[in-house]
C-alpha cells in the first residue's frame, strides 16, 4: 500500500502527525518536494521533535527515510537538524536516512536573496520562510541550480557557485544585504556535504526495488494545497507542487503506484504569511492564542486562524485525488458555542463552490457560513472515533459531506496516541 499524506489548507495542517502515525506500518518514508521552510511537529513518549527536512519516519527504528530529487536542500540546515535530533536521542545512520543525489542546494546566498526580493516588494511582500526556497527553486527551473551530484565534480561546482555567488551579489548589494565571499561559501557548503556524503545516494532504484517487494511506501507532503505554486493563492505560495503530484514528480515513484492520498486538515483554518484568507477570523484566533496554540513551528510567527472553509477544501480534495481525510486539532474547537463553516464564497453576487484564479476576486469574496452547535466537551481522552461526542460526529460528517471525501483519521491532541482512526 503506497500511500501520499498532503496538506489542503496552507500548510501545518498536522501532516507531521498523522505521518508519525502511519509509519507503524510503513517501511519507507519520503519527502518529495520543498525544503526546510516545512516545521512539522511530532510528539511522542512525552519528547517533542519539531522536523524540517528529515522525514517525520526517521523517530521509527527500522524504517527507511527518504529525501527526494524535488526537494531543496540546505547542506548547513540538514546538519544542524540531524544534530538536533541525534541530541534528542534518535539515531541517524547512513541505511536509516537516503539523500537523492539529483536534489538541489540551497546556498547560503540564497536565503539572502530570499530576504532582498521581500525587500523589493514592500507591502505586497509574501511573508517566506527567508529559507531561500524560492531562489533556489528558480535557479532549479533556471538551469543554473546546483545539485547534490554536483558536488562530487568540485571543479564544477566551484565554478558554479563562483559565478552564481556574483550574480547574487549584484543584487543584494543593491539592497544593502550582507554579499558572500565565493570562497567561503564553498568551503561551508563541502564542509556539510562531507558530513552529509554517507547519506546521498540514487534513491530512485531503492524506491522501485522497496515497491516491488510489495514494501508500503509512505510520502510526506509539506505545505498545502494553498500554498502549490499551480494551485495555491498564487503569487502568496510556496515554489513547488505541494499537491499529490508533487510526491510521484519529487521522487521518481510513478502516479500508478499510489494506491491512496490521504489528505490533512485542521477542524478550522490557519494560514502564516501573507495573501487572501477569507475565514480569517480574529476572535478565534485570539481565542486559539490564548490556549497558547497556532504558533509557527519554522519561524515561531502567530499563525492567523480562521473558521472551516470547505471552498479550499473541496478543491484541495480534487486537485490531490484525496481518497480519506485525516482531521486535526479537532480538540481545538471544544469550547465554542457555536461553530461555522464557510460552505461557499459570495463573489459580486455570484455563488462559487470552488475558489477563484484571480487575484482580486479573492479580496472580494465574503464566506457564506453554515452554523453548526459545538460540543462543549473536552475530547482529547477519546481513544476511540466512537468516544467522540455525538455533536463532534455531526460536524465532522458534515465535513466530509461538503469536501466530498470520508473522514479516515481525527486527531484530538498532539501526542501520537491522540489520533483516532474513523469506522
Ligand atoms: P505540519 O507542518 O502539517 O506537520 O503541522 P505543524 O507541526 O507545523 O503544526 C501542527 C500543530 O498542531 C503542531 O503544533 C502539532 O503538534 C499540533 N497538532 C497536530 N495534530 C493535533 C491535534 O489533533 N490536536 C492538537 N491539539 N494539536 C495537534
Ligand atoms: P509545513 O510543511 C505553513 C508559507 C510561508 C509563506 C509562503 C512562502 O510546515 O506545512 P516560502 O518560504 O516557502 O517561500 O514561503 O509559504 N509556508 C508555510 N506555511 N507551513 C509550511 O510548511 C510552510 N512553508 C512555507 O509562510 O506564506
Ligand atoms: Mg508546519
Amino acid at each position: 500500500m503506497n500511500t501520499i499524506i498532503t496538506g489542503l489548507q496552507w500548510g501545518d495542517e498536522g501532516k507531521g502527525k498523522i505521518v508519525d502515525f502511519l509509519t507503524e506500518s510503513a517501511d519507507v518514508v519520503i519527502r518529495g518536494q520543498g525544503g526546510n521552510n516545512a516545521g512539522h511537529t511530532v510528539i511522542t513518549g512525552g519528547n517533542k521533535y519539531v522536523l524540517h527536512l528529515l522525514p517525520s519516519g526517521i523517530l521509527w527504528d527500522d524504517k527507511i527515510n527518504i529525501i527526494g530529487n524535488g526537494v531543496v536542500l540546505d547542506p548547513v540546515g540538514l546538519v544542524l537538524e540531524i544534530e538536533r535530533i541525534e541530541a534528542q536521542g534518535v539515531a541517524i545512520t547512513a541505511d536509516k536516512l537516503l539523500i537523492s543525489d539529483r536534489s538541489h542546494v540551497v546556498l547560503p546566498f540564497h536565503k539572502e536573496l530570499d530576504a532582498a526580493r521581500e525587500v523589493s516588494l514592500g507591502d505586497q511582500k509574501i511573508g517566506t520562510t527567508k529559507r531561500g526556497i524560492g531562489p533556489a527553486y528558480a535557479d532549479k527551473i533556471n538551469r543554473c541550480g546546483l545539485r547534490m551530484a554536483d558536488l562530487l565534480d568540485k571543479d564544477f561546482a566551484t565554478a558554479r557557485i563562483t559565478h552564481r555567488c556574483a550574480e547574487a551579489n549584484e543584487v543584494l548589494a543593491r539592497y544593502d544585504l550582507t554579499t558572500f565571499d565565493a570562497a567561503q561559501v564553498i568551503d561551508e557548503v563541502y564542509t556539510a556535504f562531507e558530513r552529509l556524503r554517507p547519506h546521498i545516494t540514487n534513491t530512485i532504484p531503492v524506491l522501485h526495488s522497496a515497491w516491488k517487494s510489495g514494501n508500503n511506501l509512505l510520502f510526506e507532503g509539506a505545505q498545502g494545497t494553498l500554498l502549490d505554486i499551480d494551485f495555491g493563492t498564487y503569487p502568496f505560495v510556496t515554489s513547488s507542487n505541494t499537491t499529490s503530484g508533487g510526491s510521484c514528480t519529487g521522487s521518481g515513484l510513478p502516479p500508478t503506484a499510489i494506491d491512496a492520498v490521504i489528505g490533512v486538515c485542521k477542524a478550522y483554518t490557519t494560514r502564516v504569511g501573507s495573501g487572501p484568507f477569507p475565514t480569517g477570523d480574529e476572535g478565534l484566533s485570539d481565542y486559539l492564542h490564548g490556549l497558547g496554540r497556532e504558533f509557527g513551528a519554522t519561524t515561531g510567527r502567530p499563525r492567523g486562524c480562521g473558521w472551516l472553509d470547505t471552498v479550499l477544501l473541496r478543491f484541495a480534495c480534487m486537485v490531490n485525488g484525496v481518497t480519506g481525510l485525516a482531521v486535526t486539532n479537532v480538540d481545538g474547537l471544544d469550547a465554542y458555542e457555536t461553530l461555522q463553516i464557510c460552505t461557499s464564497y459570495d463573489i459580486d453576487g455570484e455563488i462559487h463552490e470552488l475558489p477563484p484564479a484571480d487575484r482580486s476576486a479573492w479580496d472580494r469574496a465574503v464566506p457564506v457560513y453554515e452554523s453548526l452547535p459545538g460540543w462543549k466537551c473536552d475530547t482529547t481522552a477519546c481513544t476511540r472515533y466512537e468516544d467522540l461526542p455525538q455533536l463532534a460526529k455531526a460536524y465532522l460528517t458534515r465535513l466530509g459531506e461538503l469536501c466530498g471525501a470520508p473522514i479516515a483519521f481525527v486527531g484530538v491532541g498532539p501526542d501520537r496516541t491522540q489520533t483516532l482512526v474513523a469506522p
